[in-house]
């Protein structure tokens, strides 16, 4: 089997959004544009609530979906079909616009730290214009497998190659998420299916990605590290503990005509998000 070596590592850059909410923006930015079939990649991480404070008031989406992660902190959900929520330290929620929803996100807090994560999948042609829905699971719902002394796999979605299945199924590009802690010069592996697009995103501490018996690749905290053609990964712990995301998913090959929070194949289908969301009709 080939390990799929490090062919890019991208530090991502300080950007603002919702209203005012200072994250860094991993994928995304004018560096890293999009990793078909991933859209966006923010991270946002501060116990200063300026930073925070202000979340993300009522916005819409279509196209694709919305994966938050939570490392530390609450946010609470609204959306206009009427359901609401908290994602709380550990939890996911898995949104899939598809035709169109408007949500909001806001902290549920005042002051503490803040940490997690989002990542827009993107959605083929033929589902951009799906029943919107989404699927949410506290921390207390996703498997962690415990592998040698040192390392914990928690399984968001996907299957790993030990058999544990996250609670995020039937995704129409077939992702894996995981999200593995490294004890010191501990070594983990993981099947990727060739062809799917993969990179990992270092949370904390430095991890060394092998390629070969030649050598491979050290990524450090706050770096994604984008991994090329291979069956699978191979990740050793260079720090105390390492903190890391790793996620693949399968290249839609599709054009992409960007605009804001809506993402369609064509310039005349973001126009037509545009207008129906101005119109009401989402
Ligand atoms: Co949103």
């Amino acid at each position: 089997m080939k390990n799929r070596a490090v062919v890019r590592i991208v530090k991502g850059m300080p950007a603002r959004d919702g209203a005012g909410v200072s994250l860094t923006r991993v994928i995304g930015s004018p560096e890293l544009d999009m990793l078909d079939p991933f859209l966006l990649l923010d991270s946002f991480a501060s116990d200063d609530p300026d930073d925070y404070i202000a979340g993300f008031p009522p916005h819409p989406h279509r196209g694709f979906e919305t994966v938050t992660y939570m490392l530390a902190g609450q946010m609470r959900h609204e959306d206009n079909t009427g359901r609401s929520g908290i994602i709380g330290p550990g939890g996911v929620q898995w949104m899939t616009a598809g035709r169109g929803i408007v949500h909001s996100e806001m902290p549920e807090q005042e002051d503490g730290l803040m940490h997690g994560f989002q990542l827009w999948v993107n959605l083929p042609g033929k589902e951009k214009m799906t029943q919107p829905h989404y699927r949410e699971y506290p921390a207390s719902e996703i498997p962690v497998e415990q592998r040698d002394p040192g390392t914990q796999v928690r399984v968001i979605t996907g299957t790993t190659h030990l058999g544990t299945q996250g609670p995020v199924t039937d995704v129409v590009t077939d992702p894996l998420y995981l999200d593995v802690r490294l004890a010191k010069e501990a070594t983990f592996t993981e099947d990727l299916p060739p062809g799917h697009t993969a990179f990992i995103y270092v949370v904390s501490g430095q991890v060394f990605v092998t390629e070969d018996a030649d050598g491979g690749h050290v990524v450090e905290q706050h770096s994604l590290a984008v991994l090329g053609e291979g069956e699978r990964v191979e990740i050793t712990g260079l720090t105390d503990t390492a903190h890391l995301l790793l996620i693949a998913g399968r290249p839609l090959g599709e054009p992409v005509a960007r605009g804001g929070p809506f993402v369609m194949n064509t310039r005349d289908e973001l126009m037509q998000a545009f207008r129906d969301y101005q119109s009401g009709n989402f």
